[in-house]
């Protein structure tokens, strides 16, 4: 039997309670199967651990994560700690720490959930959005100078490596290739910023000659929110910049139904360090302790975790159960305009799995 080395890190907020609903998920699959166990150790790290600790996580967290088959993540983020602190004490030094280059968000309409957008059904909106995950806007390079004065200075450097950009466009076209319209959008800027994206630019025209069964095109990213809405069923696979994924992955949730269902997966498709995988929701302080949080987003990323893996069997059931319980309007959280709980949203998964056991 193969048996999964999982960390666990619900992080801060809703986090705490929809890490556990997903390792309960996990644990009901792997518990009608002789394939494959679970092994979760939990991490307490995030806004307590640095009320304690003045950091984060340890100095030496990575190497406690080094061994680990994957990571689920919760979400970083606390109303008394600064945002940037936050971050990048945490979910970036993974992401970057891990070289986790690829970022992976798909959309679509699950069953039974309202979306915003008339005359879109459930066909019309299937995207996967690939977002750069460990440099442009968010290299983290810049500084202040003058602090406090009238002069003072801040910049933030927006750093874009050829080998960076390579290594994304050509993730995005083998995953678009994998899909049944093998279809790209290659999304930009290089009208007005054109340094680093006329570069991003003809990469992606040097990397799609290694996929001439892809079609591709290219969009201006304020284009590209318009599209989003005017004509959902034109896109496919997306690939952009760390910034322009992370605003239009947000919209694709929301155009979806709600941002409480979406997942995302930081991988290193290298494999040389572990990946990780979490809903893209936030903390959510205002509703936080009170049993409210939607877990399909994590249930989703669990789904992606599976996947990655290698457990496709267990992957496909788990999102057959998802999609069974989205049908189910008594079984909708708040966002979805339901009174459902987490629990009993993750109760009637678990139930759900139970019933397809093997
Ligand atoms: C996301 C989030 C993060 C980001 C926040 C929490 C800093 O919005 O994963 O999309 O901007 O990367
Ligand atoms: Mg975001």
């Amino acid at each position: 039997m193969k048996i999964y080395k999982i960390a666990a890190i619900p992080g801060d907020g809703i986090g705490k309670e929809v890490v556990p609903a997903g390792q309960k998920v996990l644990e009901a699959l792997a518990a009608g199967c002789r394939d494959f166990a679970f092994e979760f150790e939990d991490f307490g790290w995030g806004g307590d651990y640095f009320r304690a600790h003045g950091a984060m996580m340890p100095e030496d967290g990575l190497d406690a994560l080094r061994g680990k088959d994957a990571i689920l993540f919760g979400s970083a983020g606390d109303p008394h700690i600064p945002d940037h602190v936050t971050l990048w004490g945490l979910r970036l030094k993974i992401c970057q720490g891990f070289d986790q280059y690829a970022n992976v968000r798909p959309t679509r309409i699950l069953p039974g959930i309202d979306a915003p957008l008339k005359r879109c059904g459930p066909d019309d909106l299937n995207w996967v959005i690939v977002r750069e995950n460990t440099e442009g806007e968010y290299a983290g390079v810049g500084g202040r100078a003058h602090q406090g004065h009238p002069i003072e200075v801040a910049t933030d450097l927006s750093i874009m490596t050829r080998a960076g950009v390579e290594r994304i466009i050509r993730f995005a076209f083998r995953l678009a290739q994998s899909r049944p319209r093998r279809q790209l959008t290659v999304v930009t800027k290089s009208n007005a910023q054109r340094h680093a994206m006329v570069m991003w630019d003809e990469v992606a025209v040097q990397v799609a000659k290694e996929f001439p069964d892809v079609r591709w095109d290219k969009e201006l990213v304020d284009a590209m929110t318009a599209r989003m809405v005017n004509r959902p069923s034109s896109i496919d696979t997306v690939v952009a910049t760390n910034l322009h994924a992370d605003i239009l992955s947000d919209l694709a949730a929301a155009l979806a139904g709600s941002l409480g269902i979406a997942p995302t997966a930081n991988l290193d498709p290298d494999r040389r360090y572990p990946s990780m995988f979490e809903p893209i929701h936030g903390s959510a302080f205002d509703i936080m302790g009170q049993g409210l949080a939607n877990p399909v987003g994590t249930f989703w990323s669990c789904v992606m975790l599976l996947e990655h893996i290698g457990e496709a069997g267990a992957a496909r059931r788990l999102m057959e159960a998802i999609e069974i319980v989205t049908a189910t309007p008594a079984l909708h959280t708040r966002d979805l305009g339901g009174d459902a709980t987490t629990d009993e949203v993750t109760r009637a998964v678990c139930r759900q799995i139970a019933a397809t056991a093997r």
